[in-house]
């Protein structure tokens, strides 16, 4: 038994996902965690929501909500809709949490300790009446290109000029509108990622299996010279982990709090401990998956995300980590995706654009939208959704192949045989051939899932379907039947047999369409399928089943339309 750790991207915490951000980092790793434990082996699979930062405390204002009560929520809201998505996190944990706090106070520590961290002097905006440094953002002024009276202070939204915060004409504060700024003297802290390039470099240039556009990725950053420039890790900010030396304060650094790309990934790690709290386990349970010091050695660690987190997985992350000089865990590998499109253009948060989550799940069952977006994964380029598409795919490859394959044997046996396993005589050469063409099969499809290569894995599962529909089509035992009922009831037992077999391998991609066939066969039996011709006998002659209901129904010509159309536009 190997063990997995695997962690999914977190998602910001400002707003519901589209499916593109889901098919780019926690559909598939749920994939690969399902099929590991699926194989009997132990997977701890966990994910959070990314909850610091400016756009939380933006999102926060807007919904006229305090940002700590305003993350609270969306935490819920996220969980409710992974849960409705299938998503069988061992853990959705916080990066506010306590653990993550405490943890990311501590690797400051180590780092400035090991003389990684440096403090350096710059100027910014202090606004008197709210007590605070400000954002360049935080800032709303008169242009002075043209004259708008709330251009930012990054940015004019109406000519769309890049400024600084001090060209703006009556600059005031954004929170409270006071005019009452000045420039002071500011302290932050800065990581010395660069004194590290060497030993970055060399463990990257370790990773040959690595996927091609991971590894293109860092390499680009790693020698473009930008890559590696030492990066402030502290904000001007009140939401956020505080400042500090492990459990010490840190002088000149009151009132602020870390980046939020510094403390992210340390809830990788924070959120094993929240898992162990939450589950009555101790620091001994979490630490060995993480500390190779306590027994982490033997972990494998996977990690899933889309192209743009890639930097901050391969460079700043690790930079982290190594710089503390303690036994932590790293990545083993970075399964990264390119980008989802929706209908000819791009999915847009900030926009409305596309599909999200909660939208999805309201129209059609999990399973369907697990299935095309998993067989269609942004691996080797960008892919694109488009309603056609889908309505193809849900079609053909789940109503027409598999769940055909489900009705037609369950009813036929009922109606011949009842619903119980029949009996039948022996099974001939075309049944053998079956078993040898779904073993090979198998075979790849396991190789591919162990390797990560998602749309592979769908191709493999969706030709072992259609094995079983060619073998039911010439084999044709309600043709049998008539003059051969014991040979056809052998057909019958075997095509059974196949239901439950499909359910087992389907499972990571279908879960709940798995469950309704493991149940309707009248089985609990999950055990994967080593041998094939052993596990088409798992169900005897006489064990009762039922006939499902409909597995999945057609898309039909109407509802795509009506869909589009509702999709077309800005997400109410
Ligand atoms: N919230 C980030 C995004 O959606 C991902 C953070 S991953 C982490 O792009 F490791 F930093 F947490
Ligand atoms: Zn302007």
């Amino acid at each position: 038994m190997a063990r997995y750790l695997i962690t999914s991207a977190l998602p910001y915490i400002n707003g519901i996902k589209h499916l593109g951000n889901l098919v780019g980092s926690q559909l598939p790793a749920d994939l690969i965690a399902r099929y590991h434990r699926a194989r009997g082996h132990e997977v701890l699979f966990l994910c959070a929501t990314d909850e610091h930062g400016t756009p939380a405390e933006l999102a926060a204002a807007k919904a006229g909500q305090r940002v700590d009560v305003y993350c609270e929520e969306m935490h819920d809201v996220q969980a409710r809709i992974a849960r409705g998505f299938g998503l069988s996190f061992d853990h959705f944990g916080r990066s506010s949490s306590r653990q993550n706090r405490d943890l990311t106070q501590h690797f400051a520590g180590v780092l400035a300790k090991n003389g990684l961290i440096e403090e350096v002097s710059e100027k910014q905006v202090y606004s008197l009446d709210d007590g605070r440094f400000l954002p360049d953002r935080y800032i709303e002024g008169t242009c002075p290109n043209c004259g708008y009276d709330k251009a930012r202070g990054d940015q004019c939204e109406n000519c769309t000029k890049q400024l600084d915060p001090t060209d703006l004409i009556d600059p005031r504060s954004a929170i409270s509108g006071s005019t009452r700024l000045e420039v002071r003297e500011t302290k932050h802290l800065y990581l010395r990622q660069s004194t590290l390039r060497g030993e970055l470099s060399d463990w990257i240039a370790s990773k040959t299996d690595w996927p091609i556009l991971t590894t293109s990725i860092a390499k680009k950053w790693l020698n473009d010279g930008d890559g590696l420039q030492d990066r402030g890790i502290t904000r001007d900010l009140n939401w956020g982990v505080p400042v500090k030396k492990g459990t010490e304060d840190w002088p000149g650094m009151e009132g602020k709090v870390f980046y939020v790309w510094f403390d992210a990934p340390i809830e990788y790690i924070a959120c094993a401990a929240e898992w162990a709290v939450a589950n009555g386990k101790t620091d001994a349970d979490w630490e060995r998956w993480w500390r190779t010091d306590k027994g982490a050695g033997d972990v494998t660690y996977l990690q899933f995300m889309g192209k743009d987190n890639v930097p901050f997985h391969t460079l700043s992350f690790p930079a982290t980590i190594m710089g503390s000089g303690e036994p932590w865990k790293t990545v083993d590998y970075i399964k990264s995706f390119n980008y989802l499109n929706y209908d000819g253009g791009q999915f847009s948060t900030s926009q409305g654009r596309g599909i999200f989550m909660d939208q999805a799940l309201s129209i059609l069952p999990s399973d369907y939208w697990r299935w095309w977006l998993l067989s269609h994964a942004p691996e080797s380029s960008d892919s694109e959704f488009t309603w056609e598409n889908f309505q193809g795919s849900v079609n053909k490859d789940l109503a027409d192949v598999l769940g055909n394959l489900v009705s037609r044997v369950t009813k036929f046996c009922r109606s011949k045989f009842g619903e119980v396993v029949p009996e039948g005589g022996t099974l001939g050469e075309r049944e053998a051939q079956l078993v040898a063409d779904l073993n090979a099969r198998l075979r790849s499809y396991e190789a591919n899932l162990q390797a990560m290569e998602v749309r592979k894995t769908a191709t493999d599962l969706r030709a072992l379907w259609v094995l079983g529909n060619e073998y039911l089509q010439s084999a044709a035992p309600w043709t049998a039947f008539k003059t051969d009922p014991e040979g056809a009831a052998a057909m019958v037992r075997l095509a059974l047999n196949l239901i439950r077999f499909y359910a087992v391998i389907s499972a990571p991609f279908i879960p709940d369409a798995a469950d309704r066939m493991l149940e309707a066969m009248g089985t609990t039996d999950r055990s994967w399928p080593e041998d094939v011709a052993s596990a088409l006998g798992v169900l005897p002659a006489g064990h009762a089943f039922t006939v499902p209901d409909v597995l999945f129904a057609k898309i039909s010509d109407e509802d795509r339309a009506d869909w589009q159309t509702r999709f077309a536009g800005i997400r109410p």
